[in-house]
C-alpha cells in the first residue's frame, strides 16, 4: 500500500509517498507565501495551504497506481492560530508560530495567571507563538473577529478538516496551545476559562496515529483517489519529524535544523522542566517529550545568504570556511526573537568581534556557528535537569550542510547520526499515517524497521575543546545585549 505525509511548513508544503517497506517513492513541494505585515508579526493564509496541498497530492500520485493509495497524514507547522466562523470561513490570516505580536498577553499570563499555575494547569508556560497568548490578543484587539470564532484549530488541523471533514486535532501539536493539560492528555478547564472559550470551539482530540475519518467523497474525486482513504490525525512537525528519525521510546535525541531549530528528547514517563524554559509536550508515539525551540536556525543562514550576500549558493560559501573553532566572530541568531531558553520576542539578531580582517568567510561560519551555540543552550537546560544525551538524529533543510553537522556535533559534544532521509515531518507524517491504516501496530515498531542509520559524525576531543572556549563567551553575550532591546 501507498502513504502520503504531508509536512505543513512555514515557506512551503513538502509531500511523500511512501510504500510499505518505507520506500521513498515521491516527494513534491509547493511554496506559498508568508506575510510580515507588522515587524515582527507572520502570518499566512489558511487556503493558500490547502489549495497548495492539493496541487501537491495530485502530482504526487499522478504516476501512482492510486488505488493503492490507503492513508494520509500530517507534521504541521505548530501553534499557528486558525479561526473559523460559523459557515466554517477564515476570519483572519492565521498567526504563525514566530509572530511576536502577543508580548503583553504573555506577560499576562506569565505574570498575572503566573507561570506555577499555568505549569499546573499545561506543564507549560506561556510564550509569545504559543495559540493562547494569540486568542486573547485576538479577544482584546479584534473583538469583532473573536465574537465569530466557532472553531479554533492548528494548521494540519485546518488541512485535516478541509480533506475529511473532522474537527480534529492531534495531543502533540495540541501541546503548543497551552490549553492543553498535556500529563492527562485532555483540554484544560482552567485554561479556556482563562482565554474565555468553551470545549465547543475546540478540535476533538486524538492520538497522532489514530484515524479520524475518511476523504470526503467530493474530495477525493477531485485527487482522484478512493473515498476509503484514511485521514490519520498526524503530528506537530517537531513530533512527526522525531517520528521520521525515528526519535521514538526512552531518551532520544533529534535536532531539527529548518526554519526553526530545535532539540527534541523523547521521554516514556511524563515530567516537566522545573524552570519551564523547554516544553513539556505529548509526543506522537503515545509517550512525552521535552522540547527547545530557536525560531531562527536554517532561516538565519537562508537570510544571510539570500538576502544580505544575494547568493542561493549555500555549498559554495561554506566551502571556504576551513578554520573551525577559530572564528572571533560571534553571532546572535535571535531575528524573529528567541523562544528557548530566554523567551524574548523582542531579542533581535546582532554580529559581534568583527576586525579589519574578518572576512566574508568568517560571518558565513558565525551565522552558523551562533545556531548551533543557540540549540547548545536548550541542551544545556536539558543536561541540568540530569538529562544525559550522548548522541543525537538531525533532519531539516541545514542538515544538508556537512559542515554545519560537524559543527553541530563538535559545538554540542554529540555524536550525530545521519539518516537515510531528512525529510523529517514528511516521512514521519507517512509513518504515522501507515500505523493508523494498520500496516504497522505502533509507532515505535514501524520507527525501528524503517529507519537506517547510514553515517555517524563524531566529535573530535581538540575541536571540542575550542568549541567549549568559544560557547562560554558566546554565552555571556545576550545577557549583555538584553538590556537594548
Ligand atoms: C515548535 C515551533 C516550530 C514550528 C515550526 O515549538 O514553534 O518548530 O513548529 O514549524
Amino acid at each position: 500500500m501507498l502513504y502520503i505525509g504531508v509536512d505543513l511548513g512555514t515557506s512551503a508544503v513538502k509531500l511523500l509517498l511512501m510504500d510499505e517497506k518505507g520506500e521513498i517513492r515521491k516527494i513534491v513541494s509547493k511554496e506559498y507565501p508568508l506575510y510580515f505585515p507588522h515587524p515582527g508579526w507572520s502570518e499566512q493564509n489558511p487556503e493558500d495551504w490547502f489549495l497548495k496541498t492539493v496541487e501537491g497530492i495530485k502530482e504526487l500520485t499522478a504516476e501512482c497506481e492510486k488505488s493503492k493509495v490507503a492513508g494520509i497524514s500530517f507534521g504541521g507547522q505548530m501553534h499557528g492560530l486558525v479561526a473559523l466562523d460559523g459557515e466554517d470561513r477564515v476570519i483572519r490570516p492565521a498567526i504563525l508560530w514566530n509572530d511576536g505580536r502577543t508580548g503583553e498577553e504573555t506577560d499576562y499570563l506569565n505574570e498575572v495567571i503566573g507561570k506555577d499555575k499555568l505549569s499546573e494547569h499545561t506543564a507549560n508556560i506561556a510564550f509569545a507563538g504559543f495559540t493562547a497568548p494569540k486568542i486573547l490578543w485576538m479577544k482584546k484587539h479584534e473583538p469583532e473577529n473573536f465574537a465569530k470564532i466557532r472553531k479554533i484549530m492548528l494548521p494540519k488541523d485546518f488541512l485535516a478538516y478541509k480533506l475529511s471533514g473532522v474537527f480534529c486535532t492531534d495531543v502533540s501539536d495540541a501541546s503548543g496551545m497551552l490549553l492543553l493539560d498535556v500529563k492527562n492528555r485532555c483540554w484544560s478547564k482552567e485554561m479556556l476559562d482563562i482565554c474565555g472559550i468553551s470545549e465547543k470551539q475546540l478540535p476533538k482530540l486524538y492520538e497522532s496515529f489514530q484515524a479520524v475519518g475518511t476523504l470526503r467523497p467530493e474530495i477525493a474525486e477531485e485527487l482522484g483517489l478512493s473515498g476509503q482513504v484514511k485521514v490519520i490525525a498526524g503530528a506537530g512537525d517537531n513530533a512527526a519529524a522525531a517520528v521520521g528519525t525515528g526519535t521514538v521510546g526512552e531518551g532520544m535525541c533529534n535536532i531539527s535544523l529548518g526554519t526553526s531549530g530545535t532539540v527534541f528528547i523523547s521521554s516514556k514517563s511524563f515530567g516537566v522542566d522545573e524552570n519551564n524554559a523547554l516544553h513539556s509536550f505529548a509526543h506522537a508515539d503515545g509517550n512525552y517529550h521535552l522540547m527547545g525551540c530557536m525560531l531562527s536556525a536554517a532561516s538565519c543562514n537562508k537570510w544571510w545568504n539570500e538576502d544580505i550576500l544575494k547568493t542561493k549558493d549555500f555549498a559554495a560559501e561554506q566551502a571556504q570556511i576551513t578554520r573551525l573553532g577559530e572564528n572571533n566572530v560571534f553571532y546572535l541568531p535571535y531575528l524573529m526573537g528567541e523562544r528557548s531558553p530566554h523567551n524574548n520576542p523582542d531579542a533581535r539578531a546582532m554580529f559581534i568581534g568583527m576586525s579589519m580582517d574578518t572576512t566574508r568567510e568568517d560571518m558565513t561560519q558565525a551565522v552558523l556557528e551562533g545556531v548551533a551555540f543557540a540549540l547548545r543552550d536548550s541542551l544545556e537546560v536539558a543536561k541540568s535537569l540530569g538529562i544525559r544525551i550522548e548522541r543525537t538524529k538531525i533532519c531539516g533543510g541545514g542538515a544538508k550542510s556537512p559542515l554545519w553537522k560537524k559543527m553541530i556535533a563538535n559545538i554540542m559534544n554529540l555524536k550525530v547520526d545521519v539518516i537515510e532521509s531528512e525529510e523529517g515531518p514528511a516521512l514521519g507524517g507517512a509513518m504515522l499515517a501507515a500505523v493508523g491504516c494498520g500496516e504497522y501496530p505502533d509507532v515505535e515498531t514501524i520507527a525501528e524497521k524503517l529507519v537506517k542509520v547510514v553515517d555517524t559524525v563524531e566529535p573530535e576531543d581538540e575541536l571540542v575543546a575550542k568549541y567549549e572556549e568559544k560557547y562560554q563567551k558566546f554565552k555571556k553575550i545576550y545577557p549583555a545585549v538584553k538590556e537594548l532591546y
